[in-house]
């Protein structure tokens, strides 16, 4: 069993390499799988949940498999995860058997109970990255941290569950039925206090588990006022992406998470100004006390501009 930190750094490396934009495509629609390709999102979600009526569920299973195949891990490709329905479905089994072969970047993991669920997932991968001659711990998992009332309560356990964990993401509307909430938004279009407790909760999670957060998605998918207010606040807390459902979301997502220009230029200095003065501790740039906290946050972002322009 390796030690938590060791899995933490493995962690670590995995996932510095960020999605600004994670677009929805419900994977029995080859319509939308190839506007999904065109869209500019940096990654895909294959559905096969809950954008899926149950009785297409086999026919997503194969359009996300032949998709897979034609398009998984290509050059200028935008990455592939595949969302499977929930451990307790009854249909888990089958998506795993269907698409794990194809070797999807990270499976993402619906109404997640917590860090023992990645690890439960994570064994089911397991057993089919050996039987297809795939590496141990290709395919990462990506969970959808708040979607019960239970799982609220089990969010510190990502912390070191899995090497599989590539980044976190949250979701209102399971849970708004999972509570009995008569909606999970204001009048003004703003998250009703149970739900930012989620979303800041799941924000602290990912943080602690050291892999990126993601925001849930926008449905009014015509209001863009609101779409990009909520992109704003998402990366002022510290999220470095946000889910989409339809294409025309994707360009303002990616805007307003690539990081500004100013932003690049000052974290390439703080790290020049370090590497110049090896034995400091703390640092003046432009009249501001530089310490190792602003290092650590400026390679982080040269990491992820590396990723975004790699
Ligand atoms: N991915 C790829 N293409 C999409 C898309 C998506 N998520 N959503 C819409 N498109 C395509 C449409 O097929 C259409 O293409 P066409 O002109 O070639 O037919 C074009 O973009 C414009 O779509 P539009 O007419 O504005 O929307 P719609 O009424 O066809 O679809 C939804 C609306 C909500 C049904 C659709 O956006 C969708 O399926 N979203 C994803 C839902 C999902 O996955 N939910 C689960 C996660 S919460
Ligand atoms: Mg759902």
């Amino acid at each position: 069993m390796p030690s938590s930190s060791s899995v933490l750094l493995e962690q670590f490396f995995l996932s510095v390499s960020t999605m600004r934009s994670l677009l929805f495509v419900p994977a029995d629609s080859p319509r939308k799988l190839a506007k999904g390709l065109e869209s500019g999102a940096d990654a895909l979600i294959l559905d096969l949940e809950d954008s899926i009526a149950p009785l297409a569920k086999e026919s997503a299973r194969m359009g996300a498999a032949e998709f897979l195949q034609a398009h998984g891990g290509r050059a200028g490709t935008p990455r592939l995860l595949v969302r499977i329905n929930a451990l307790d479905s009854g249909l888990a089994e089958a998506d795993l058997d269907a698409v794990a072969p194809c070797a999807p970047w990270a499976v993402m993991l619906p109404k997640a109970g917590g860090g023992a669920d990645v690890q439960h997932l994570g064994a089911k991968l397991a057993v089919r990255e050996a039987e297809n001659d795939l590496s141990d711990g290709l395919i990462g998992i990506l969970p959808i941290a708040t979607e019960t009332a239970a799982a609220i309560f089990t969010m510190g356990s990502y912390r070191g569950a899995s090497r599989r964990l590539r980044a976190m993401t949250w979701g209102a509307e399971d849970l708004a039925a999972d509570i009995g909430a008569q909606t999970n938004r204001l009048a003004n279009g703003e998250f009703s206090p149970p739900f930012q407790l989620a979303r800041n909760l799941m924000l602290f999670a990912a943080a602690a588990a050291e892999v990126e957060a993601v925001d849930t998605i926008c449905a009014n998918f015509r209001d863009e006022t609101l779409l990009r207010r909520e992109c704003v606040e998402a990366r002022r807390d510290g999220f470095t992406g946000k889910m989409a459902i339809h294409p025309a979301q994707v360009a303002i997502i990616n805007d307003v998470f690539m990081p500004p220009a100013e932003d690049i230029e000052r974290a390439r200095a703080i790290v020049a100004a370090f590497a110049d003065n090896p034995g400091a501790g703390v640092l003046a740039i432009d009249g501001a006390m530089i310490d190792r906290p602003h290092l650590r946050q400026a390679r982080r972002l040269l990491d992820r501009i590396a990723a975004i322009s790699g």
